[in-house]
């Protein structure tokens, strides 16, 4: 179960959140029925649509083959095609299976040759994620790592490639010629709303994931917040509480948490709200807390700089770990600390950092109970759906990101693309 919680005093602004809260009623009904503007991009509201018995069976049986075979599954794919995986693999607590290397993120020739070298002497097989197999970095990374692929396994190659992409595209028919396996992208789902599809979830099975649970998670919060009215329905609030703060001046919200494992899911986060708000000149950027290490950089501007930033804490409430300190007879200063445990010391840096950021800026907690596969699950719906309602009132199409193109046109000009 998700719980929101603010922690700033925002009495000041109870009577126009409450405004708002009445005042997007509506927004919220269609959302919730699936509003028909947006018909086409609308094939993650219903768990069951994409990731329904006949998907999972599929994934389940390809990732135990992997799983078999391989040690090593290369995970080729940029923005909404690998971050919600990855957030996912690097994220939870534990986890049986194949190593996942991470390529077609990046177009530097070093992270390219690295990533290579880490699959020398192991058995791997690849998967490329490509909606739109135009996207450079996943493309390129592809034939390298094919190419690749033919030096190791020569005629066998191809029984290790696998694709997720749109049926009928240039990585469709490259699949139907070469005799890839190929998983569909679904063509009603964008990228940053694609955790609970086969993009996210093949790689997670293949990496020992439980995706059953994951979405089982994304179910169960999909009929909490489908069904739930206004003054009950935790994302509604989030996404009226984002756009409250936003029209006071604070325009950007950070992500914070004391977890480092959710390194990754900062960035699923970041993804899907920047490229889904930031339109028309509007939007809330962004940004991300990894703390307590950011606390010593970016902490001084939170605390003392203007205020534009709004605070978002996630939080975990099951005691995952535990490091306890011993005592030393050496005078090091640190004998408060003697015979306690570093998941206090933690605790006690999150609480006190809460308490000072609420002083000076608007700040929610958002707590899951732990970092599973289910608890996962719950998070990527929460936030699909709290994006689609915040984009909503903003006025915004929640699913396109046109803005992309003007760097990628510039560039294909420049690398001599005719076509
Ligand atoms: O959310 C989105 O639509 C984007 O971030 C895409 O996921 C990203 O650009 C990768 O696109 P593609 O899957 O076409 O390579």
């Amino acid at each position: 179960m998700l719980r929101l919680e603010i922690n700033s005093d925002i009495t000041g602004f109870l009577q126009e959140l409450q405004d708002m809260m009445n005042g997007h009623a509506s927004l919220l009904a269609k959302t919730q029925r699936g509003d028909p503007v947006y018909k086409d991009s609308l094939g993650w509201l219903d768990t069951g649509i994409c990731a329904g018995e006949r998907e999972l069976e599929r994934i389940e049986k390809k990732a135990a083959q992997i799983r078999m075979r391989a040690d090593a599954f290369v995970l080729i794919g940029v923005g909404g095609s690998n971050n919600a995986a990855r957030s996912v693999i690097e994220g939870v607590a534990h986890r049986s299976g194949c190593d996942v290397i991470y390529a077609g993120n990046t177009l530097h020739p070093r992270a390219l040759r690295e990533m290579l070298q880490k699959l020398d002497g192991r058995d791997f097989y690849i998967d490329c994620i490509a909606k739109n197999f135009e996207t450079l970095e996943p493309a390129s990374a592809f034939r390298g790592l094919r190419q690749y692929m033919d030096s190791r396994y020569g005629a066998s190659a191809a029984e290790r490639v696998i694709a997720t992409g749109t049926p009928g595209s240039s990585l469709w028919r490259l699949c139907q010629e070469e005799g890839y396996d190929f998983f569909d992208f679904p063509e009603t789902v964008g990228g940053r709303y694609s955790a609970v599809t086969n993009v996210g979830l093949l790689p997670m099975a293949a990496a020992g994931i439980d995706v059953r649970e994951l979405v089982k998670g994304a179910n169960d919060m999909q009929m909490q917040l489908r069904s739930l009215g206004p003054q009950e329905n935790p994302a509604y609030r989030y996404a009226c509480l984002r756009r409250l703060f936003d029209r006071h001046g604070y325009h950007m919200e950070m992500l914070s948490s004391f977890e480092p494992e959710l390194r990754y899911f900062y960035q699923w986060w970041k993804q899907l709200f920047a490229e889904s708000e930031g339109k028309d000149g509007k939007g809330v950027f962004p940004v991300t807390g990894e703390f307590s290490e950011e606390l010593h950089s970016t902490g001084q501007y939170i605390q003392d700089g203007p205020p534009a930033i709004f605070e978002t804490f996630l939080d975990f409430r099951q005691k995952m770990d535990s490091f306890v300190i011993e005592p030393d007879s050496r005078r090091d200063g640190l004998d408060y600390l003697d015979g306690l445990d570093f998941y206090d010391i933690n605790k006690a840096a999150q609480q006190a950092t809460i308490r000072a950021h609420s002083e000076k800026l608007p700040v929610m907690t958002i707590s899951a109970e732990a970092p599973d596969a289910y608890n996962f699950g719950q998070l990527f719906y929460f936030f699909e759906f709290a994006c689609a309602l915040s984009c909503g009132m903003l006025g915004v199409n929640p699913f396109d990101q046109p803005g992309v193109e003007a760097y990628k046109q510039r560039m294909f000009k420049l690398l001599g693309k005719t076509k």
